[in-house]
């Protein structure tokens, strides 16, 4: 992408950040958060910050892409407060994209979630039956269901991205999640300061850990390409958490024991794993970082 007006919601945000520093070298790149989880420390210098929610009525215009990134981003946000959840985003989304819409732009590319698919040890592809189990899945199924609408009703282009657990390290631009940041940032920052990291049950859940530098790589290929419809970004590997903690610790070169407790939470997805054959064949994405890689990625800051 080069010579856009670009607007990124939840700009300053773990993944929204990473997109806009990213795309502001050849992009005018507006990046926008009410600062809710996000900090606008995250951002350099070259991208605009605005601090507004996307549930105003004055959403930044003239832009030729929206990237919708701003959410709250975890089950737990929404169990507090279902309605807060669904206003920002349903209400959020819906509110962004028809400004864009009246205004003149009909490229969007939004957050959904691969939570909706559950519990899977196999490739998830897109068009598999999904659930909501949470109000976090129902509001990022509603978006899929009003990304329709626009379509259909509007001729937008709206793609929708199930990431897949995706991850940086508190070196990097997942440091304001603290608790809410990936289990591997988490691991490695606790693990590092020679904490023993919490493991539910018995350490065999497994993720398909993705790299925020190749979701980036992918979000701005689904603006290029103009992608319509549903697509995954994962690696199509998973790794469980006892073999991420062992993989951290021959990193760092310790030998910090996990502890094993019992899972408070009553919905807890143990296994994730995508299917990214559709991204692949429509725009020629790969995954560029091997999880391995990854891991010393999140390490490195830790290492003298
Ligand atoms: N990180 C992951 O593994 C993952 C996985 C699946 C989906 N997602 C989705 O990707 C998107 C980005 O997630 P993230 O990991 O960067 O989380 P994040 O919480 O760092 O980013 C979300 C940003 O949205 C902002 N925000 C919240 N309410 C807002 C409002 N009313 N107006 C403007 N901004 C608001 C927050 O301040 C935050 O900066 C989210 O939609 C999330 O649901 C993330």
């Amino acid at each position: 992408m080069n010579g856009k007006r670009v607007l990124v919601t939840g700009g300053a945000g773990f993944i929204g950040s990473n997109l806009a520093n990213h795309l502001a070298a050849d992009n005018d790149v507006i990046a926008l958060d009410d600062l809710y989880l996000g900090t606008p420390d995250n951002l350099d210098d070259d991208v605009e910050f605005v601090d507004a929610s996307v549930l105003d009525d004055d959403l930044p215009t003239g832009v030729d892409v929206v990237f919708h990134l701003a959410a709250l981003s975890s089950y737990k946000m929404h169990e507090e407060d279902p309605t807060q959840g669904a206003r920002v985003n349903v209400e959020g989304f819906v509110n962004t994209v028809d400004q864009a819409r009246q205004d003149g732009c009909d490229t969007v590319v939004y957050a959904s979630t691969s939570s909706i698919y559950g519990d899977r040890t196999e490739p998830s592809p897109e068009d598999m039956a999904v659930e909501a189990r949470t109000g976090y899945e129902a509001s990022k199924l509603a978006r899929e269901r009003y990304a329709e609408y626009f379509h259909n009703h509007y001729g937008m282009t709206l793609a929708g991205m199930r990431f897949f657990s995706v991850y940086q390290g508190f070196g990097g631009n997942e440091e304001h999640k603290g608790e809410f940041a990936n289990t591997i940032a988490q691991f490695a920052h606790q693990i590092a300061e020679g904490e023993s990291p919490e493991l539910f049950g018995d350490g065999s859940q497994t993720r398909d850990f993705t790299h925020v530098d190749d979701i980036v790589r992918g979000l701005e290929l689904a603006a290029d390409h103009e992608l319509q419809g549903i697509y995954n970004l994962g690696t199509g590997e998973s790794y469980d958490f006892n073999t991420m903690v062992a993989m951290i610790n021959d990193v760092l070169g310790t030998d910090v024991e996990p502890v094993y407790v019992e899972n408070p939470f009553d919905i807890y997805v143990h296994d994730t794993m995508a299917d990214v054959s559709k991204m692949k064949a429509d725009t020629g994405w790969e995954p560029q970082i091997s999880f391995e890689e990854g891991v010393e990625l999140v390490c490195e800051p830790y290492l003298d």
